[in-house]
């Protein structure tokens, strides 16, 4: 089973690959890279800290975009509910 979801995974990461750019374009345009990046810590935490921190919580992609769209615990975002949360989705990947 754990291999299986591995697997599972692993295929998704190859068919994210293909989709990582409009991704992260999505991130650009939706204001985030501002603040973050994907690899280094800027005003807020790399994006991969921040996947690799929360990898065990699958309900972080949606409690974060909460967060974020309410502007409670991160600094406020122009970016609708939907493009953050696409965001986040591709965050969780990283
Ligand atoms: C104005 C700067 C700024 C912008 C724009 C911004 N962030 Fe942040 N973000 C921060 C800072 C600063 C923190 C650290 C906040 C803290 O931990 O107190 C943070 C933290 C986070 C966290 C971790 C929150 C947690 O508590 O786990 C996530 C996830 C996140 N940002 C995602 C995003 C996404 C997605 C966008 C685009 C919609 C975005 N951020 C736009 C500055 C920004």
């Amino acid at each position: 089973m754990k291999s299986l979801v591995i697997a599972a995974l692993a295929v998704t990461g190859l068919l994210l690959g293909g989709v990582a750019h409009a991704s992260a374009d999505k991130a650009n345009a939706a204001g985030c890279m501002k603040c973050h990046d994907v690899e280094k810590k800027k005003m807020g935490p790399s994006f991969k800290d921040i996947a690799a921190k929360n990898k065990a919580n699958k309900d972080y992609a949606a409690a974060a975009t909460a967060k974020i769209v309410s502007a409670k615990g991160h600094p406020k975002s122009s970016a609708s509910e939907a493009d953050v949360k696409a965001v986040m989705d591709w965050v969780m990947t990283l």
